[in-house]
């Protein structure tokens, strides 16, 4: 939150006020159990070793990352038809062909 002009390639700046709010947000939903605690490489989830550990090749087809309505590991939503609800739940994974 404090390098929204250099967000991961793009200026994601945003005005005093709800930069102020989303930090709260953020600070108030993180995780701080052990899964968690480790910086991934690059500050990127797709990088942690959770991550990587749940979608390992016998889980998500290596060549399924990019499909072109995948495009990236970035790209939840593709799969997790409910990710902007916050739903992860392997029971409504589907991987686009
Ligand atoms: C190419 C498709 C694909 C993309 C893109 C993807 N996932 Fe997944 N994800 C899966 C599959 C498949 C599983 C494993 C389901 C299983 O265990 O049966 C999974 C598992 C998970 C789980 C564990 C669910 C559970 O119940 O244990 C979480 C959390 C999760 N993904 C989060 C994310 C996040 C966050 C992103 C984006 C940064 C993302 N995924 C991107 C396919 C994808």
């Amino acid at each position: 939150m404090n390098s929204l002009t250099r967000h991961y390639g793009a200026d994601a700046s945003l005005d005093e006020p709800s930069a102020r709010e989303i930090g709260l947000w953020l600070k108030a939903q993180a995780g701080s159990y052990k899964r968690v605690s480790e910086e991934p490489p690059q500050d990127r989830i797709t990088k942690s070793a959770w991550f990587l550990r749940k979608h390992r090749a016998g889980e998500v087809p290596p060549d399924a990352w990019t499909r072109a309505a995948v495009g990236s590991p970035a790209n939840c939503s593709a799969c997790h038809g409910n990710a902007a609800h916050g739903t992860f739940s392997e029971r409504e994974v589907r991987i686009p062909k």
